[in-house]
C-alpha cells in the first residue's frame, strides 16, 4: 500500500495571546491510499479542525500536511484549485448547501465545476440520488429539506465526483439508523470499488465499525488507534463500544 496522507506534527491555534486556544496539539499519523478511516474524540477535540487542515479550509499553525508527497499547506493558485475541485469530497458537519440552489443543482454543480460533460450530469446525479434515496426531493430548496435530507444531500455532493480523498464530518449526525447504514455502505463501496480513501470524523460507535482502522483524538492530540484487521464489522463494534468504555471520562460522555 502506498501512503496518501501524512500529517506531521500538526499545530494548529485559535485565538491570541490572551485567550489561546490549541485546537491541534502535535498531531502526527498517517493514512494509506484506500484506507477507510475514521475519528472519535469528545467535542472540542479538534476532529473539524483536523478536517479542514487537511482539505486546506483552514491554515495549519505549525506542522505539514502532505498528499500524495506534496505538502499541501504549501498549495497555492492553480494547484490548489485543482486538489480541491479534482481529488476532494467534503462533507460538512453543517452540510453547507447552497440555499439559492435546488438539491439537484447543488448536486449537479460539483460535477460542472470538475467540468464533467453535461451529458453525463444528469445520469450521475440521478444514480447517486438514487442509492441515498433522494430522488424524491431534488427539486426542493434546502429549507424544504429535513435534517437528514440535508445530509444525504451534502454527501451526494461530496461523492458524485468519486474523489481520491473524502472527509466526512459526522456526516450521519442527523440520520436515522437506516438512511446512515445506506450511507455508510456507500462510503464502503466507494473505498472498494474506486480505491477512495475516506476520513470520517464520528461520534457513532455503529458509524465507526464500517471503517477498517479508527483513530482516537483527545485535547488535539492522538490518543489511541483501533485496526479492524480480520475482524467482522460486528466483532469490530464490540471493540470500539470496549474502547469507548474503558476511556471514560470526558471521551465516553460526548460518545
Ligand atoms: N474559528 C475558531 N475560532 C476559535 N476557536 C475555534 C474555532 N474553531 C474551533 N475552535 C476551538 O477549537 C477547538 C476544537 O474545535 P473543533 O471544532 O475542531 O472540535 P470538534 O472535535 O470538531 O468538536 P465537535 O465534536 O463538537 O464538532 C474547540 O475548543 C473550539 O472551541
Ligand atoms: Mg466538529
Amino acid at each position: 500500500m502506498e501512503t496518501l496522507l501524512q500529517v506531521k506534527d500538526v499545530e494548529k491555534y485559535y485565538g491570541n495571546k490572551s485567550s489561546l486556544t490549541k485546537a491541534l496539539d502535535g498531531i502526527s499519523f498517517t493514512v494509506e491510499q484506500g484506507e477507510f478511516t475514521a475519528i472519535m474524540g469528545a467535542s472540542g477535540s479538534g476532529k473539524t479542525t483536523l478536517l479542514n487542515c487537511i482539505s486546506t479550509i483552514d491554515r495549519v499553525s505549525a506542522g505539514q500536511i502532505l498528499l500524495d508527497g506534496k505538502d499541501v499547506t504549501a498549495l497555492k493558485g492553480d494547484a490548489l484549485t485543482k486538489f480541491r475541485r479534482e481529488e476532494l469530497g467534503f462533507i460538512f458537519q453543517d452540510f453547507n448547501l447552497l440555499d439559492t440552489l435546488t438539491a439537484y443543482e447543488n448536486i449537479a454543480l460539483a460535477l460542472s465545476i470538475k467540468k464533467t460533460p453535461v451529458s453525463e450530469i444528469a445520469p450521475k446525479v440521478r444514480e447517486i440520488a438514487g442509492q441515498l434515496q433522494i430522488e424524491d426531493v431534488l427539486n426542493k430548496y434546502p429549507y424544504q429539506l429535513s435534517g437528514g435530507q440535508k445530509q444525504r444531500v451534502a454527501s451526494a455532493r461530496a461523492l458524485v465526483t468519486e474523489p481520491k480523498l473524502v472527509l466526512a464530518d459526522e456526516p450521519t449526525g442527523a440520520l436515522d439508523s437506516k438512511s446512515a447504514k445506506m450511507l455508510l455502505e456507500r462510503f464502503s463501496d466507494l473505498n472498494v470499488l474506486w480505491n477512495a480513501t475516506i476520513l470520517m470524523v464520528t461520534h457513532d460507535s455503529f458509524s465507526a465499525s464500517y471503517a477498517k482502522r479508527i483513530l482516537f483524538i483527545k485535547d488535539g492530540r492522538l490518543f489511541h488507534e483501533l485496526v479492524r484487521g480480520g475482524d467482522s464489522r460486528k466483532d469490530f463494534f464490540n471493540k470500539i463500544i470496549d474502547v469507548v468504555t474503558l476511556l471514560g471520562g470526558d471521551l465516553s460522555d460526548a460518545l
